[in-house]
């Protein structure tokens, strides 16, 4: 298990590109997030291999499905085994309830829900028929998602204190959108440092292009976990 709260997405067009990096770091040194990508190309053989390495893997294949297929693709991942996995909170509470029920044993990998895509707008909610403000839904499915026993949400570090207030300490926030004062802007719209992020109350943080894209990544990687060692 790693002493690092940085989980570094590894949005990658293939496994080559991906191993370039893996092989200059280490599990002590941050966690490792496969999305849809890197999955789609290389597949579980990729998870496993990370696995076996050492990692603690985040498979982000954000399941949402009919409750019994998703329990069955939950299953299916922690037989990989992931330290986390995600399912959307949108799914609702039988989905839910179905995909937390598959993963019951105590060495199950932690399960976590998306509440609303940071990508997300207010127009992009209403187009769907959702009268709420982003804000309101992420507490709404947060607050669900726990009622249905997962570990936790992704959500912006900028709506970490008011989750972790009203749903707990041990209720784990994972947060993106992580940027340092020196990164070049992109598509991330709700920034926050990393130090910054985990005053708010995110306990893992998910950073991708400040890490990967970097001169020198694994020399970003340690100046970021000895910001953080110091808080
Ligand atoms: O490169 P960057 O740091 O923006 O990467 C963030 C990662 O977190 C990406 O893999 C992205 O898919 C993921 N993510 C996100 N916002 C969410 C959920 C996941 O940015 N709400």
């Amino acid at each position: 298990m790693s002493a690092s709260r940085i989980i570094v997405a590894l949005d990658f067009a293939d496994e080559s590109s991906a191993m370039e990096l893996v092989d200059r770091v280490n599990p002590e040194l941050c966690r490792l997030k496969i999305g849809k990508e890197l999955f789609t190309r290389s597949g579980p053989e990729l998870v496993r291999k990370l696995v076996v390495q050492g990692y603690d893997v985040f498979l982000d294949l954000k399941y949402h499905d009919i409750p019994n297929t998703v329990a069955k693709a939950c299953k299916a991942a922690a037989d990989l085994g992931v330290w986390m996995l995600n399912v959307h909170a949108l799914g609702g509470p039988a989905m839910m309830a179905a995909a937390r029920a598959a993963l019951s044993d105590n060495d199950s990998p932690m399960l976590i829900a998306v509440t609303v895509l940071t990508s997300s707008s207010e127009e992009d909610l209403q187009a769907v028929g959702i009268d709420h403000s982003a804000q309101q839904m992420v507490e709404r499915l947060a607050l669900l998602a726990r009622d249905q026993g997962l570990d936790g949400v992704v959500c912006s570090a900028q709506e970490a204190g008011v989750l972790k207030s009203s749903l707990g300490s041990d209720f784990v926030l994972v947060t993106p959108g992580i940027r340092l004062p020196t990164d070049h802007a992109d598509d991330q719209k709700r920034i926050v440092s990393p130090v910054d992020a985990v005053k708010q109350g995110s306990d893992y943080l998910v950073i991708g292009r400040p890490i990967t894209q970097a001169d020198d990544p694994v020399q970003k990687l340690l100046t970021i976990n000895s910001e953080l060692s110091r808080l």
